[in-house]
């Protein structure tokens, strides 16, 4: 634990691997106290000797972001860590890689639990909490796929879209006490999200696509993000080309529809 008694805790869930354990490192600092959440608990002690090292606090709390009945109890305990929660960063996510058409109900039904029930149910959890102490700060990682629907990805992207109307409303509706939230919407990051999307039967697709391949470093996207969580953005988009849809959609409807037919779905 931080030398320091009242450091500015961090709780990231899907903090073992790719933007959430980047992001981690890059909050790493003294001052700063980390709660890393994931399933994989050598990885998160991994990341976690690093956080040390670097001179911030840090604990790990692994849990499965699916057993959402456990939630109390983890809240519980995240909170008893450094005895609060300043921030907490909705990360732990897994996309799809499949047509609708040939996606199973229960690969739907986990795509949206882990995707958009799990961060819900984990925010509205530690609400209280926050808002005992009369400040907060919640993220949520959502995508480009949470701006427009895109092949391959039709509940992935429903879940990301869902994010975004259902923090919107929460986002109005905490702003007397204040708890502040911040939509971060990545685009293509080189992480392992392709390798562990789902298939349609839900068997892993085990296969780093192109577009991860030639996206952004995880560490990049974690240092837009941390500015973004400390100037208490909104939201913000984050990756090179491939946000261009998103501003096309926004101001030229018709262009967008045409282009994104065009455009290869991997
Ligand atoms: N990379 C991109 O291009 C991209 C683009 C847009 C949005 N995103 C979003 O960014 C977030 C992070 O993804 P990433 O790119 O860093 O992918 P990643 O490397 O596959 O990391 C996913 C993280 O989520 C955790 N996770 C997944 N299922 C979990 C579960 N059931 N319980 C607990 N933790 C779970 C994983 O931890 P364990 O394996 O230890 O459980 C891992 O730490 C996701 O929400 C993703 O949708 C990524």
């Amino acid at each position: 634990m931080s030398a320091n008694l009242n450091p500015e805790v961090y709780w990231i869930t899907g903090a073992s691997s790719g933007i959430g354990k980047a992001l981690a490192l890059e909050l790493a600092k003294p001052g700063n106290a980390i709660i890393l959440s994931g399933r994989n608990v050598q990885a998160l002690e991994e990341v976690k000797q690093i956080v040390l090292l670097k001179g911030a606090g840090c604990e790990s709390l692994p849990f499965n972001v699916a057993d959402i009945e456990k939630f109390p109890e983890i809240v519980k305990q995240a909170i008893g860590v450094f005895g609060h929660i300043d921030v907490l960063v909705n990360n732990a996510g897994v996309s799809q890689r499949s047509p609708a058409m040939q996606t199973s109900s229960e690969v739907e039904k986990e795509l949206m639990h882990i995707n958009y029930f799990s961060p819900v149910a984990l925010s509205k959890e530690l609400i209280p909490h926050l808002r005992e102490r009369g400040i907060g700060h919640i993220v949520v990682v959502s995508s480009i796929a949470g701006k427009f629907g895109f092949s391959l990805r039709s509940t992935y992207a429903a879940a990301k879209h869902a994010l975004h109307g259902y923090f919107e409303a929460l986002r109005l509706e905490l702003r007397e006490i204040p708890v502040y939230v911040t939509i971060v919407c990545p685009g293509r990051v080189k992480t392992n999200v392709s390798f562990n999307a789902l298939q349609g039967d839900g068997r892993p697709h085990a296969v780093m696509d192109d577009g991860q391949r030639k996206g952004i470093s995880a560490g990049t996207c974690a240092k837009r993000m941390a500015k973004a969580i400390k100037n208490k953005n909104n939201e913000v988009l984050i990756g090179g080309a491939e946000l261009i849809p998103v501003y096309l959609r926004r101001y030229c409807p018709p262009l967008f529809y045409y282009l994104i037919k065009k455009v290869k779905p991997t």
